[in-house]
């Protein structure tokens, strides 16, 4: 039987990693767009790395959740990711903004993104599919 605590994801889409992503969803803090964005990262070790949108009441101080997720897992000491899932309720999946895209790419080019909107719509892409031609300091980063 499914329930609110055990989501199912959607046909594809990694069911531990979709609900990590729902979490993170709930747990956004977007008082001033109202839009929630949920992500979570599969480390390179197996963790599951989660991020939020959070929002300030100075609004130019805001965080994606993309970022947030990032920042967490370069902090617990992890460099790469593998897959990511991507929640958000917009009618369409939402994909990741352009500072995000760059974000993304420091740790995994190659990783896939599963991108899904709460009706359990599905877009599959690559971070480098979504930031061709990305911009590196050297070629001796985490990539
Ligand atoms: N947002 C994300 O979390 N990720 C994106 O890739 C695009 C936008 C957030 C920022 C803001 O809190 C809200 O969505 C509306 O822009």
């Amino acid at each position: 039987m499914t329930t609110d605590a055990e989501p199912t994801a959607p046909a594809g889409v990694p069911a531990d990693l979709y609900a990590a992503a729902l979490d993170a969803f709930r747990n956004a803090y977007a008082p001033y767009s109202g839009f929630h964005v949920g992500v979570a990262l599969r480390a390179e070790d197996g963790r599951i790395v989660p991020g939020a949108n959070v929002e300030n009441a100075s609004y130019g101080l805001s965080r994606c959740a993309e970022q947030s997720a990032v920042q967490a897992l370069a902090t617990a000491g992890l460099r790469r990711f593998d897959e990511a899932v991507v929640v958000t309720d917009a009618s369409t999946p939402a994909s990741p903004c352009g500072a995000c895209r760059q974000i993304l790419m420091e740790f995994a080019p190659a990783a896939r993104l599963f991108l899904v909107n709460l009706e359990g719509a599905v877009r599959e892409t690559t971070v480098e599919s979504l930031l061709p031609m990305a911009f590196r300091l050297r070629s001796d980063t985490a990539d």
